[in-house]
């Protein structure tokens, strides 16, 4: 991972933050570099409004002067970072824990960018662990269907999400179906998220050895 690479690919995709945007903030490294930059756009009189997608986005988009409001119907653009993403714009998320949060926050924005340094592209996404929020009550049960549908569950330690439950992390083969695995976690009772973000992205900056390329979702342009 390269943080000159992830504050490159940050800078060019606040580019496209409008004044009277709504904004989605994500969460990990990659998207506090964009937090950061923002905050100096808004520091200089940028006009937005954002949404973080979990509490340690809040608070540092507080630090820097960002306001932040509650969830609304629809937000102008969401920048969050990735565990892995491939060039059809299939992404793995969860690394941080954020993923529920991030999963609604996608949904209701009208475009989703993903910054990434280059070690999270890959050719086809599935060596990443995908993460499933799981009620704590729920744990055993959400395990053993995990397991049931070929995944290696591991309760991730001493970790408790923003909204109070666990993660499974969890190993599928690589070659495993990825959207009907989307589905198959979707369905289990007590799995309230998970990482596997397969439709929600449309474009992506993504920074290897200081050249930006941006993806689109059904283009590719540098
Ligand atoms: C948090 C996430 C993060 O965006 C993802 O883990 C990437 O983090 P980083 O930029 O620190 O590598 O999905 O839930």
């Amino acid at each position: 991972m390269n943080e000159t690479d992830k504050r490159l690919a940050a800078l060019a995709a606040i580019k496209e933050i409008q004044p009277g945007m709504v904004v989605g903030l994500g969460t990990g490294s990659t998207a506090a570099f964009a937090i950061e930059a923002l905050g100096e756009r808004v520091r200089g009189g940028l006009a937005i409004r954002a949404v973080a997608t979990s509490l340690a986005t809040e608070a540092h988009a507080r630090a820097v002067g960002i306001t932040l409001i509650d969830l609304p119907a629809e937000i102008d653009l969401t920048i969050d970072g990735a565990d892995e993403i491939d060039d059809g714009l299939r992404a793995i998320k969860g690394a941080g824990g954020a993923m529920l949060r991030e999963k609604i926050v996608a949904a209701a924005s009208k475009r989703m960018v993903v910054i990434a340094d280059g070690s999270k592209r890959v050719a086809a996404i599935g060596a990443a662990k995908i993460p499933v929020e799981t009620l704590p009550f729920a744990q055993g049960f959400v395990a053993a269907r995990l397991e049931k549908l070929g995944g290696a569950p591991v309760l991730r330690a001493g970790f408790v999400t923003d909204q109070g439950n666990c993660i499974l992390d969890c190993r599928f083969a690589a070659d495993t179906d990825k959207e009907l695995l989307a589905a198959q976690i979707d369905a289990i009772p007590g799995a309230l998220g998970h990482g596997l973000f397969l439709t929600e992205v449309d474009a992506a900056y993504i920074a290897a050895d200081g050249v930006v390329t941006r993806l689109e979702r059904g283009a590719r342009t540098r």
